[in-house]
């Protein structure tokens, strides 16, 4: 087990009165992220201080980060604004027949489901759900629907909803018997919860930066497996191809790409106000490092857990979710005033039907979680 990181609340712009438990909504950026913003946006006020290599330089920065923290390399990763960007990709390029299946879980994140609904509309295939299994395991769950029937599986690491988890090591192996492609969506997990790529060997990864990666909203990343290098962008921006660091023979053109996955960056990747901020939450997690912080808040979590069944709250075990992650069932579904009592005690966490997301990072200390068990006792 690593050494727990300290409390890291200092790096951060978070009031001593605010407990701040819904990173799986978004995080705070770090306070050094938002003066390097303020900086790279100021830029802007001053054009001719943004040279042409920075069109270049500062995306291959954050490329070279993110394929660092998910054990890849740059040459894997694609640029995009959104999960529902590389997931569009992916759809784009995957081969799915009439009568075959696209696989996904109950409730998934609707980012991760309307693009397989249209994709199976137009190819006459359709769409499993695999439905929540009522002791917790997905893993298991997954396994039992996953055979050769199955073009596609696009699954997360953990539920969005309650951090549910996914052996995606073992559905990886299943889906590369069952000859079926797997999307995975880790958004949710990504930066809090160690990913072996290498066992998992997925065909697609997306993750937006602006949660777990300490990131600004509209930057994230594509993970694309080398026998999808050659596939097709959603779009044709001039960058995208080779030798556009030649500003002076962009109309010669090109049908040759850049190199690696670089061919499915979005448009205007180079996004000179927001690419720095990303990359300082990616230097600070790397220096962190995954490990340490997904055990910091797996201890968290489980502390939070321990408090929550003392009064009589349940949450999953601890070994069907993911560390970082805690739905709380409160015994008789959440009552009408929760949202306004924890909005009074400053306490931030997910309502999710009866249950409440709740999710730390290493800025959370003591207190925060004695405000939200004030604010549970109060009104249980
Ligand atoms: C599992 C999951 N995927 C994706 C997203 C965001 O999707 P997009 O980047 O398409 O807005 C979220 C946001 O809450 C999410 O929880």
């Amino acid at each position: 087990m690593p050494d727990p990181i300290p409390c890291q609340r200092h790096l951060f712009d978070l009031p001593d009165e605010v407990a701040y438990l819904n990173c799986a909504y978004m995080s705070p950026l770090l306070k050094r992220a938002a003066a390097v913003g303020a900086e790279a946006i100021g830029r802007k006020l001053q054009p001719w201080r943004i040279h042409a290599e920075d069109f270049f330089t500062e995306s291959e920065r954050a490329r070279t980060l993110f394929a660092a923290l998910l054990g890849a390399d740059a040459e894997a990763v694609a640029l995009v604004p959104a999960a529902s960007y590389g997931l569009a990709i992916a759809a784009a390029n995957l081969p799915v027949a009439s009568g075959e299946r696209i696989l996904i879980l109950s409730e998934q994140f609707p980012s991760n489901v309307y693009v397989w609904r249209a994709l199976a509309a137009e190819r006459g295939a359709e769409v499993l759900t695999v439905e929540r299994p009522a002791g917790g395991d997905w893993t298991g769950a997954v396994l039992a629907r996953l055979d050769e029937r199955v073009a596609i599986a696009a699954l997360p690491q953990c539920h969005w909803i309650d951090g549910g988890l996914l052996d995606l090591a073992a559905i990886g192996a299943r889906c590369r018997e069952a000859g079926s492609a797997l999307v995975v969506d880790a958004t949710q997990s990504l930066g809090a919860l160690p990913l072996d790529l290498a066992a998992v060997r997925p065909d697609y990864l997306v993750c937006p930066g602006y949660k777990w990666l300490l990131g600004p909203y509209s930057l994230g990343y594509l993970y694309v497996a080398p026998q999808h290098r050659d596939g097709r962008p959603l779009e044709h921006n001039w960058i995208a191809r080779r030798g556009s660091e030649d500003f002076a023979r962009l109309i010669d053109y090109r049908d040759d790409y850049q190199g690696g996955a670089r061919r499915f960056d979005v448009g205007e990747r180079s996004n000179f106000a927001l690419v720095p901020v990303g990359i300082v939450g990616l230097e600070q997690l790397l220096a962190w490092g995954v490990e340490r912080i997904a055990a910091t808040l797996a201890a968290k979590t489980a502390a939070i857990a321990e408090r929550a069944a003392a009064l009589g709250i349940g949450a999953a075990p601890a070994h069907l979710r993911a560390g970082h992650y805690l739905g709380l069932r409160l015994p008789g579904g959440a009552p009408p005033e929760l949202p306004e009592r924890l909005a009074e005690g400053r306490v931030f966490v997910s309502v999710r039907g009866d249950s409440l997301r709740v999710t730390p990072h290493l800025y959370n200390h003591e207190e925060d979680v004695d405000r939200l068990f004030e604010v549970l006792r109060a009104v249980l």
